[in-house]
């Protein structure tokens, strides 16, 4: 077996709050083994073009509470390509690396495969806010914009309390309704509207306003619903005639310093990635299931089909109302 004798970390895709721990955590890990570590920046884009630079201990110091990346990140098409595979296998070769730690989404993970079948052993580390990657329950950065998602709404009911209204919020999420999900619940909102269980909002939840005039209400929508937020919020007034304002979160989900929850698995994902690659193991995306570390190849990651939490779908539905 090679030894592994230096590595390369990128992120890529949006970026995620706690991104930075878990970079902190590859770096770390390998200069434990021994093993150099180069910070790509401006994830695939960078690869190709050779933008990278030593980390040492001390270069990834006071970074686990910051949100962002410090490699930045990006979404590259060349990257996509078979000539961009070449390129960066090229660049990966020219500095010598012998593994390589990507920290994004699925879309990433592609990537990450082609690296790892074309002779980079390469591992997946999952980071998104959207947590809607099949192979993990948690994905870093979901904890993060769960909380300021229900911080947000918490001051939204504030203000919708004094004037009598009903406040729609749009959450990210992408195609997918986790977010939407964890954050309607947690913040008892009157329904929830996601992709897996219906973009529209049910009769039950008018007759609800109607009947039970309370002073505020929350309705969260996610942005992969195909009604759209501000037709939710029309429907809404229209049917009700309760004064309705919609507020669309938008980035401001993706940014700020990381939960401890997120602090601490990207830590613990980083540290499996590094060890992976340090015993010549490639292809591979790492993961949390019920709370302990997993790894999966990535092509079986990718094919694994990820379940929504029905039954809380339906108790908080039950209990909002
Ligand atoms: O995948 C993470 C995510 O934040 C999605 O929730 C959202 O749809 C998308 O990225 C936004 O991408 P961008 O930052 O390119 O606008």
């Amino acid at each position: 077996m090679k030894k592994i004798k230096k590595i390369g970390v990128l992120t890529s895709g949006g970026d995620a709050p706690g991104m930075n721990a878990a970079i902190r955590a590859v770096v770390r890990t390998a200069l434990y083994f021994d093993i150099e570590v180069m910070g790509i920046r401006f994830g695939y884009k960078g690869l190709m073009e050779g933008d990278m630079v030593p980390l040492a201990m001390r270069s990834v110091s006071g970074i686990i509470q910051r949100g962002g990346t410090m490699l930045h990140t990006a979404r590259s098409a060349e990257f996509a390509t078979p000539e961009g595979i070449k390129k960066a296998i090229g660049v990966a070769e020219e500095n010598g690396l012998d593994g390589l730690v990507v920290i994004g989404g699925d879309g990433s993970f592609r990537g990450a495969k082609a690296l790892s079948e074309d002779g980079l052993p390469t591992i997946g580390v999952p980071a998104t806010i959207d947590n809607d990657i099949g192979c993990t329950d948690y994905s870093i950065g979901f904890d993060t914009a769960c909380n300021i998602a229900v911080e947000a709404i918490d001051r939204l009911r504030d203000t919708s309390e004094s004037l009598n209204r009903c406040s729609v919020v749009e959450v990210m999420g992408h195609r997918a309704g986790y977010l939407a999900l964890e954050v309607g619940a947690a913040s008892g909102a009157l329904a929830v509207l996601a992709p897996e269980f219906t973009c529209d909002l049910m009769p039950e939840v008018y007759d609800t306003i109607i009947k039970h005039q309370k002073t505020q209400y929350i309705v969260v929508v996610s942005e992969g619903c195909s009604t759209p937020s501000a037709e939710v919020a029309r429907l809404i007034e229209e049917n009700t005639g309760m004064s309705t304002r919609l507020t669309v979160l938008g980035h401001i989900q993706r940014g700020g310093a990381p939960s401890a929850l997120d602090r601490v698995n990207a830590t613990r994902l980083g540290f499996r990635a590094v060890d992976l690659l340090r015993k010549g193991i490639g292809n591979r995306v790492v993961g949390i299931q019920s709370d302990k570390l997993v790894d999966y190849d990535i092509q079986e990651a990718l094919d694994m089909q990820k379940s929504i939490e029905k039954e809380l779908y339906m108790i908080a539905r039950i209990v909002s109302l």
